[in-house]
């Protein structure tokens, strides 16, 4: 079978761990007999500094006539003080808006080797394994109005839900639920917010569709530090864009390091994949990155948008030997004695294992 994907390496580290990516799903290539056609297109502040918007016409077009879109990370500290439209995430934002992406699946699991790699105790994570589904399309990212003031002295973001919005993303969750511990916990501030409160009640309508599937509520703050005491108590977790996206990088404290983790970002028709990871400019151009994010977001496009749950498994498969083996990049290191391999290194050891 022929594959056109979309390559948007972007900012930071996004063009190694996206190169380290490439590396694998050639390797995959080899072994099944698939034939992906890569094009690789600008996004976010590579775009701006060649003089174009944060995303330029031609990476939109591609985008959208693509099999599946594979992005590393936008974030660059030259923009950060410019406006709105000049910022690399705004580039992303609008990808997932134009996507119509509305439901992110943010896996996270401990790996059985990596039971010691992160800062809590083996006996607190170990067999932690949840997904997080975060909305993705709505709430204070985009709600209108917004902005600063003329004065500069005040500034209004808008959080808005529609009951549509809210069942459409909780379907995924419940259906993902289907097929692991049918657990869904679902996740508001339905004590002060009135969004929250809408949340909860259409989250709960919607439950009685899945009486197979049991349903809890837990406030957002509580879930914070239920999550560090005792995460292999979550299965599935759904909650809105803000709430979602603060839970997920401490899922990745959790796990051992934010660079493990994957996402899916799916629901529009079209499948965006990307690291949960940002650009990390404190890693870049070093060959230091953990790739590994990358790697299992290209094993999540495989499943999600290309059915090919046999060639995702031996990428998940492959990454768990080889962590098994002690294969570690310098952010996995427990042990100050156990040597570290590169970025590019752990995806040849990776992709020779697929
Ligand atoms: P970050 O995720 O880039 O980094 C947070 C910490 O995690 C840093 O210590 C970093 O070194 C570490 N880290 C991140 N990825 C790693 C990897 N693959 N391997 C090893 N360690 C890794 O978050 P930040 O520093 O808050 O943000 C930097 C820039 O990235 C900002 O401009 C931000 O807006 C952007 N950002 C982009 C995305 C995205 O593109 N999806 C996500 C988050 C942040
Ligand atoms: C993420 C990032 C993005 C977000 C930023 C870069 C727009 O933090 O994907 O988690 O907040 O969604
Ligand atoms: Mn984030």
């Amino acid at each position: 079978m022929v594959f056109r994907l979309v390559l948007l390496p972007g900012d930071g580290i996004g063009p190694e761990v996206v190169g380290a990516a490439v590396t694998v799903l050639q390797r995959i290539e080899r072994r099944f007999g698939h034939q992906f056609d890569t094009q690789s297109f600008p996004i976010g502040g590579v775009a701006l500094a060649s003089g174009d918007g944060p995303l330029p016409a031609a990476t939109r077009e591609a985008c959208l006539a693509a099999d599946a879109v594979l992005l590393g990370a936008v974030g660059d500290a030259r923009f950060d003080s410019g406006p709105r439209d000049r910022k690399p995430e705004t580039g992303l934002l609008e990808l997932r808006r134009a996507l119509g992406v509305y439901a992110n699946l943010r896996p996270a699991r401990v790996w059985p080797s990596l039971e010691d790699s992160g800062p809590l105790k083996r006996e607190r994570v170990a067999a932690t394994d949840i997904l997080i589904v975060r909305e993705l399309t709505g709430g204070l990212y985009f709600g209108e109005p917004r902005g600063i003031a003329a004065d500069g002295r005040s500034a209004v973001n808008t959080l808005q839900y529609c009951v549509e919005e809210i069942e459409r993303v909780a379907d995924v969750a419940f259906d993902a639920a289907r097929k692991r511990r049918a657990r869904v916990t679902s996740v508001d501030k339905a004590n002060v917010l009135e969004t929250s409160q809408l949340w909860r009640t259409t989250v709960s309508r919607l439950a009685l569709r899945y009486p197979d599937v049991k349903l809890d509520h837990m406030y957002v703050d509580a879930c914070a530090m239920a999550l560090a005491l005792d995460p292999p108590r979550f299965d599935v977790i759904v909650t809105e864009n803000l709430f979602g996206d603060i839970l997920s990088d401490e899922a990745g404290a959790i796990v051992g390091s934010l660079g493990l983790l994957p996402s899916a970002s799916i629901g529009g028709g079209h499948g965006l994949y990307e690291p949960v990871h940002g650009s990390a400019p404190d890693l870049a151009g070093r060959d230091v990155a953990n790739p590994i994010g990358t790697i299992l977001s290209a094993a999540m496009l495989l499943r999600h948008s290309l059915r090919l749950e046999d060639e995702a498994r031996a990428i998940e498969r492959a990454v768990g030997e080889i962590l098994a083996e002690g294969h570690r990049t310098a952010d996995l290191r427990s042990d100050p004695s156990v040597p570290v391999i590169g970025c590019a290194e752990m995806a040849h050891l990776i992709a020779e294992r697929c």
